[in-house]
């Protein structure tokens, strides 16, 4: 191709070049299959910005109300489909920029004045990014919600608490449960936190360098919903710690649903039995006709090693990359997507297997008591009577070995046999061996007694509420 005039409609390069890309390089550059997710933002920073242009009188009052027309009617397209991509549309802000040159010919050509793709899509994937941390906030919470529902009907129940899977101490189910809803509610309190460091808005650092036309960038952030425009130009166009935090939050999310996840399949187990996941919830096997299997939770489980790899991969891409923009970045955006894409399936279907579950309050009481896991408190007894924490053990431990060999439960050794172990080790312990009594006893703040797990679930609620407020505030704004 001999000049700007002449290249490929499409691309927003050329002037300097003889040559159009070799088809293999075309390929490798090319993002818009994956970037065409950005559209509606990219339009909207595109408003954001001829506004910007105006105000440094770059475009006239006409030329901005065409624009912004144009530029609406476009984002219109793209929602109905009408206007789609093509592949030799880089990316895009490309494929928008021939949207618009199709709308407004040589006009369209002026909004680019001031802005390069470097601070659009940096731009855009924040915009991206805080609508999405918002809707994936919002699953979370009814999770959460699902969750707590669940404790607050067995607050009181009896269940085996343990340690290395092993019988360890009694808890009540409902603590258990509400266990899990900490650990999503802090990574909503996460998503609260990335958002108010990813509310810099990029816009307006052009290339790397700024630009020398009179644009603000502070009303171009306001405009885009950020606190505050980027005070470093060469900053904006590098920086993707937005991105690299956002997966880390993911992959922690991730995490924690794996392990709901993990419980749900050893809890539905012949082994445990303790739930039974709704038919709606729960999967065949092709060959087995009696099987009923935990995919959703397995899924959950499994679908958390991707959302760390795109994490560490992400962290790899920009590890020794030179200030400012590389190409390197462009590969911000797959894993990113793709987190998102992840948790957004997971979570409501783990939501509704934990809605929908049965649980068998009768296998879980019932185990509550085994493997001796009213030991410590019978130990813990013989302190209150002054005995020293370290014969107690010793002699609560020789208890147990003689109940282990005779098959009986703590408090069904004779007075004479108690005593013969230990002399410290006196018959009136067996009033602290019930599960009801072990699990009233442990009343302090935080404690899994059955009043504490009430005031941890209103606890929950108000947290699950302020979850919510801080996503609703977005859509209303
Ligand atoms: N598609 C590119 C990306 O995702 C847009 C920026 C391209 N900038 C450039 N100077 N080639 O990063």
């Amino acid at each position: 191709m001999a000049d700007g005039e002449t290249s490929a409609p499409t691309r927003l390069w050329g002037g300097r070049f003889t040559a159009s890309p070799a088809e293999a390089l075309a390929a490798l550059s090319v993002s818009v299959q994956f970037d065409w997710r950005l559209a509606e933002y990219d339009l909207r920073a595109s408003k954001a910005h001829a506004r910007v242009l105006h105000g440094a009188g770059l475009l006239d009052e006409r030329e901005l109300a065409l624009m912004l027309g144009a530029l609406d009617e476009l984002a219109a397209a793209v929602r109905t489909g009408a206007f789609r991509p093509q592949i030799d549309d880089e990316d895009v802000h490309t494929a928008l920029e021939r949207g618009l040159l199709e709308r407004l010919g040589a006009l369209g050509g002026k909004l680019r004045a001031g802005r390069s793709r470097n601070d659009q899509v940096a731009t855009d994937l924040r915009l991206y990014l805080r609508d999405h941390v918002r809707f994936l906030a919002g699953q979370l919470l009814d999770l959460c919600q699902a969750l707590t529902a669940v404790a607050g009907e067995h607050a009181d129940l009896p269940a085996p608490g343990m340690t290395h899977l092993q019988h360890a101490q009694p808890v009540t189910f409902g603590h258990h449960l509400l266990a899990h809803v900490h650990a999503l509610l802090r990574d909503v309190d996460r998503c609260r936190d990335w958002d108010r460091r990813a509310a810099v808005c990029p816009l307006g650092a052009g290339a790397l360098a700024g630009s020398s036309l009179p644009l603000d960038p502070h009303t171009v952030a306001a405009e885009l919903g950020f606190d505050a425009p980027a005070a470093n130009s060469i900053d904006a166009v590098s920086d993707r710690d937005f991105a690299v935090e956002f997966l880390f939050v993911a992959a922690l999310v991730g995490v924690h649903l794996s392990r709901v996840g993990e419980e749900l399949v050893l809890w539905t187990t012949s082994e445990f039995g303790w739930a039974e996941l709704d038919d709606a919830f729960a999967t065949g096997s092709s060959i087995m006709p009696q099987k009923k299997n935990p995919d959703v939770a397995e899924l959950a489980r499994g679908k958390s090693g991707r959302i760390i790899g795109h994490l560490a991969g992400l962290l790899a891409t920009l590890k020794g990359l030179p200030l400012a923009y590389d190409r390197d970045l462009q590969e911000d955006k797959e894993p990113v997507f793709d987190a998102v894409d992840t948790l957004r399936l997971v979570l409501p279907a783990l939501r509704g297997a934990v809605e929908t579950m049965h649980v068998h309050t009768e296998r879980i009481e019932a185990a509550a008591p085994r493997g001796f896991s009213l030991a410590t408190d019978a130990a813990e007894y013989l302190v209150r009577q002054g005995v020293p924490f370290r014969e107690a053990h010793e002699a609560v431990g020789r208890l147990v070995a003689l109940c282990d060999r005779q098959e009986s439960s703590l408090g069904d050794v004779s007075d004479e046999q108690m005593l013969s172990i230990s002399p410290v080790l006196t018959p009136d312990v067996r009033a602290v061996l019930t599960v009801s009594g072990a699990l009233a006893a442990r009343s302090q703040y935080g404690g899994t007694a059955p009043a504490q797990v009430l005031a941890q679930l209103l606890d929950v609620q108000r947290d699950i509420e302020s979850g919510r407020a801080w996503v609703t505030a977005w859509a209303s704004s």
